[in-house]
């Protein structure tokens, strides 16, 4: 395998780029593709569809990671199914299969990833104040850090107070940027790209182990 050095990361559905910027510390060259305008992404970025701009551009990358909207996985849409939205996951792992490159594919606990070839991280294991756990399916087969036990108390409701008491937070809707630093490692963010967010710890621990998968059999190019 041929690799650019540094090495190339493609992040799809990149949002303002909690996942991108993990992969950037672990020593990537991050690109970002989102079908919206993000302003505050940290790096390079195409506004494109997804899977057409991976189809075109995924040769040009020596990894590649997705995180596939979720709310069609997630327990708030059985509560109204009357809503659609798109689902992403089987043709985005299509689409990363046929490429043939070190993948990770980013989602909640309920989205249709491979139980075989997917991890669970979780915010404890990298001592942030949200415990967010997140599923991370792979063609490199990841380890998790151990799992510690939850033993702080989360905030759902009255969130600022209970924060200001030191309780963990549960990251989801704006909840504004006062939580972004401790409970995500995020500071650039408002309140609404937060909630949609990866702790960059996350993919700073994945980054790692593609950068020696992609390492294994590499041909460095300058
Ligand atoms: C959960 S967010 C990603 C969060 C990001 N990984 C992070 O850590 O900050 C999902 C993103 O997918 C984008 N998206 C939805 N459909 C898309 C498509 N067809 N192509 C590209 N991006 C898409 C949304 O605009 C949204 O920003």
């Amino acid at each position: 395998m041929i690799t650019h050095n540094p090495p190339r990361l493609l992040d799809l559905c990149c949002c303002a780029g909690g996942a991108g910027t993990g992969y950037r510390r672990a020593g990537f060259e991050v690109v970002g593709v989102d079908i919206v305008a993000q302003p505050r992404y940290p790096f390079t970025f195409h506004r494109a569809d997804a899977i057409e701009f991976l189809t075109a551009h995924g040769h040009e990358f020596d990894a590649v990671h997705a995180s596939p909207p979720c709310q069609e996985y997630t327990p708030l849409h059985a509560l109204h199914p009357e809503k659609t939205y798109p689902d992403l996951v089987a043709a985005t792992r299509d689409a990363l299969e046929a490429l043939g490159k070190p993948y990770v594919i980013e989602n909640v606990m309920s989205a249709p990833l491979r139980k075989d070839r997917s991890i669970t991280l979780c915010g404890g294991m990298f001592g942030l104040r949200t415990y967010r756990h997140r599923r991370f399916e792979s063609n490199i087969g990841l380890r998790a850090p151990s799992h510690p036990a939850h033993v702080a108390r989360t905030a759902t409701s009255r969130r600022r107070e209970r924060w200001a008491q030191g309780w963990h937070i549960s990251v989801t809707g704006d909840v504004g940027r006062y939580v972004g630093p401790e409970a995500m490692g995020i500071d650039w963010m408002t309140g609404d790209e937060l909630c949609q967010a990866i702790p960059p710890a996350y993919t700073h621990h994945i980054g790692r182990q593609l950068l020696t998968a992609i390492n294994r059999d590499a041909v460095e190019v300058a």
